[in-house]
């Protein structure tokens, strides 16, 4: 049965947004990759797959379809428009639908070798459900591989004047509307309640110092994120908007600091599904 649960998905899919999207695909694809070590003749299901790109990043290492599983009409669209581009459309089966729902017929259920879902659970409010259906579409002896956010790791030195009281407000808004930016803690017990053994667990690092190419991509990344949810941030009373944009320009300073570090992580925990 068809489970339609409000959005809570606070980034959306302006073309602004899917740029950022994009660029953080470009940025962290490969450490993503690396820690996945997805093999030859791998089925993959990457559940809300977004644009699409880690998932052909998949596909060129099985040499087999994934399938990505994508509620955004936009996000579908642009994913496919990018598939196109690369000349990679085969690549990737893009499957309009509902985590909480997956879009897999009968006989695909308990099939897959390989289900993965990054920066996805953050959004929901009952992961528990979406994470039960990505191990029931897991074969025996396959793994399920969560990704997601644990936002109490950010770490900026030296501090950046107002960021903090920026972060904190953007974490609230995510609570607000039923969210957990605090999910990436409880990766393992998702997998576990699921019904998958644990198998491994680690963070990722996601940041770099001043002088490496990618620094200033993490620092706009964190901008562009924040820029965003605007709406949901100074609309919703969390901080004043003076404090909004002047943590903001503290940030686009604190950029071009030569001794700054963007210290962060993302959690990683990984399960097998038992016969
Ligand atoms: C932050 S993006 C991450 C996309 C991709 N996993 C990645 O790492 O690049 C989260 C994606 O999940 C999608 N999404 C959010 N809630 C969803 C749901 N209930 N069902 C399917 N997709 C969902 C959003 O539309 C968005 O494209």
């Amino acid at each position: 049965m068809n489970r339609q649960r409000p959005s809570h998905y606070i980034h959306g899919s302006s073309s602004e947004e899917q740029r950022r999207l994009s660029t953080l695909n470009e940025l962290i694809n490969h450490s993503s990759f690396e820690q996945m070590n997805p093999r030859r003749g791998e089925k993959v299901l990457d559940v809300g797959s977004g644009l699409g790109q880690f998932a052909r990043m998949i596909a060129r290492a099985t040499g087999e379809r994934v399938i990505g599983v994508e509620r955004d009409r936009d996000q579908i669209e642009e994913c496919r428009r990018l598939g196109k581009t690369y000349g990679e459309e085969d690549l990737l089966e893009i499957r309009p639908g509902d985590v909480y729902s997956l879009p897999l017929s009968v006989d695909e259920w308990g099939t897959f070798d390989l289900a993965h879902a990054r920066f996805v659970l953050e959004h929901l409010d009952d992961p528990a459900v979406a994470v039960r259906g990505m191990v029931r579409a897991v074969r025996p002896g396959g793994r399920v591989v969560l990704e997601d956010d644990d936002h109490d790791l950010l770490r900026l030195w030296p501090e950046c004047s107002g960021a903090d009281e920026l972060w904190r407000a953007y974490c609230s808004s995510q609570l607000a509307l039923g969210n957990d930016p605090w999910i990436g803690r409880k990766l393992t017990a998702l997998l576990h309640a699921a019904g998958a053994a644990p198998s491994r667990a680690t963070w990722v690092f996601f940041g770099a110092s001043a002088g490496e190419p990618t620094f200033p991509v993490y620092v706009d990344n964190l901008i562009g994120l924040l820029r965003g949810a605007r709406a949901h941030i100074v609309d919703q009373g969390l901080i004043d908007e003076g404090l909004f944009e002047g943590g903001l320009q503290s940030l686009v300073e604190w950029k071009k600091r030569p001794e700054a570090t963007f210290w962060y992580a993302r959690a990683w925990a990984e399960g097998r599904v038992e016969g």
